[in-house]
């Protein structure tokens, strides 16, 4: 896979398996089997699914779990992948202050879920990603055209990145619409790390849409 930073969507790139503690497999594996496994309702405000699409099955690691279970990648998240966001993206980067919405993970067992085709409320994402997936699938696949509307519009034209264990990218989310594809195998699993960033230009505190904490978290 080649990612060339001069084409739009601009998706930066690092290798940072040499930061994970001894251990991680385990570690990774024990929490993502825990996950939250269920039919999620489209997210307000930032869904791009087909208007026929209610739902999508996925399994989700809260951010609480992942600070209880796995504070050595909320450190990362706060210390040196921040200082790797504000490298790749060449401003300064803040992470999330509120620690609802941080650092969570993403979860694809088997070959039926996906991920939700939606945009990002924050202006920088940064994805980790945790597995391989020799069988194939689980591509982000992250929409050229921005106004793109449901999985069909996205892969009419977008810019696939493979998972492989270890790579961390940067992408504005905010802007273009994506998706996680399924995987091919059945008994593959896939795990991902998602981080909210913001720039100083889109900060936190006027970015995140009311209402959107209400409907993921019961409170604002
Ligand atoms: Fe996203």
């Amino acid at each position: 896979m080649r990612l060339d930073s001069r084409v739009r969507p601009r998706v930066t790139p690092f290798d940072v398996i040499d930061q994970f503690p001894e251990g991680w497999q385990e570690d990774i594996a024990a929490v993502a089997a825990e996950a939250d496994f269920r039919d999620f309702p489209r997210t307000p405000f930032l869904s791009q699914e087909a208007a026929d699409i209610t739902h999508i099955t996925r399994g989700r690691v809260h951010a609480v779990q992942v600070q209880q279970r796995l504070p050595w990648l909320y450190k990362l998240y706060r210390d040196r992948f921040l200082e790797l966001a504000c490298l790749g993206w060449g401003e300064p980067i803040d992470p999330a202050v509120d620690d609802r919405y941080g650092i969570v993970l993403n979860v694809q067992r088997g070959n039926r879920m996906r991920f939700e085709c939606h945009v990002d409320s924050n202006p920088l994402t940064g994805l980790l990603f945790f597995t391989d997936h020799p069988a194939g699938g689980g591509e982000l696949a992250v929409a050229r055209n921005p106004a793109a509307v449901g999985v069909d519009e996205v892969e009419r034209d977008c810019t696939l990145i493979t998972p492989r264990a270890g790579r961390l990218i940067f992408f504005d989310g905010k802007t273009y619409p994506h998706y996680a594809r399924t995987l091919v195998a059945e008994h593959d699993t896939r795990v991902v790390a998602v981080m909210n960033f913001y720039t100083r230009s889109c900060p936190e505190s006027t970015t995140r849409p009311l209402g959107l904490n209400q409907h993921l978290f019961g409170d604002d």
